[in-house]
């Protein structure tokens, strides 16, 4: 299997091209022209690229099994941001998945999408737009898979974390480490049953353990 990984520079881009790579599934790691990324973090098939080109975006897209969406606007002054990155750059990236034919997608959004009075939306009404950009993917042209984490935490021991998984909008708060939202997305990848849902993520010490697979079998 290869994958694309869209903001794959990001906090949780790296760490999805890391759980892909530990699988054995190939990466394609895409970024913005001057996006930054740690030479450790580097796979060996890198493209940099703009989103708003057509071309470069078909081409970056082209002979993969699957596309991971980890864009995301980065907190700025540019309120503009969520609007450009979180709805319109998932359309694009959308487009160009049904251009050159990948049909699995999935995309990392985020707890409360929809919502319209949440503190998160003083930054350029960023819970609406991610609802938007969540609404262009759910549709018949893909297998999709919507990913909506908690507050994201830096923190590598997540061996007593425990995720709760549960269907849409039925958590409103917590948090889950970055590593955990990688190893989700690549769940997902080898999950049919996961086609075609948001799953809603969070995690404790306090949560029961359940497997992916069996959290899949109830939402
Ligand atoms: N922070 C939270 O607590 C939280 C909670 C729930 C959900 N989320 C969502 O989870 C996802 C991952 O979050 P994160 O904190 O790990 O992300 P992050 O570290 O902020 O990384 C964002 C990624 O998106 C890329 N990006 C931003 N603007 C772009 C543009 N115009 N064109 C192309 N790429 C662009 C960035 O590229 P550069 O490296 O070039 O900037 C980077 O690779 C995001 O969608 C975020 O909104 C976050």
């Amino acid at each position: 299997m290869k994958i694309a990984i869209t903001g794959a520079s990001g906090k949780t881009g790296y760490r999805i091209t890391e759980e892909a790579l530990k699988k054995g599934i190939k990466v394609k790691q895409i970024l913005r022209k001057n996006s930054k990324i740690k030479e450790n973090q580097k796979n060996n098939e890198i493209y940099r690229i703009s989103l708003d080109n057509k071309y470069e975006l078909d081409k970056a897209l082209e002979n993969i099994d699957a596309l991971i969406i980890a864009t995301g606007a980065r907190a700025s002054l540019d309120l503009t941001g969520p609007a450009k990155v979180d709805a319109l750059g998932v359309y694009r990236q959308l487009q160009s998945c049904k251009r050159v034919g990948v049909k699995r997608v999935i995309l990392i959004s985020s707890l409360c999408t929809g919502r319209l009075f949440h503190p998160l939306n003083l930054f350029g009404l960023i819970l609406i737009w991610k609802k938007i950009g969540e609404n262009f993917l759910k549709n018949q042209s893909f297998d999709w898979t919507i990913i909506r984490p908690g507050g994201l935490k830096e923190n590598e021991k997540v061996e007593s974390e425990n995720i709760d998984y549960t269907k849409e909008d039925t958590q409103f708060k917590g948090s889950i480490p970055r590593r955990l939202v990688a190893k989700c997305c690549i769940d997902s990848l080898s999950n049919k049953q996961s086609i075609n849902k948001i799953i809603e993520v969070t995690s404790s010490s306090e949560n029961k353990k359940v497997s992916f697979k069996k959290a899949m079998q109830t939402i």
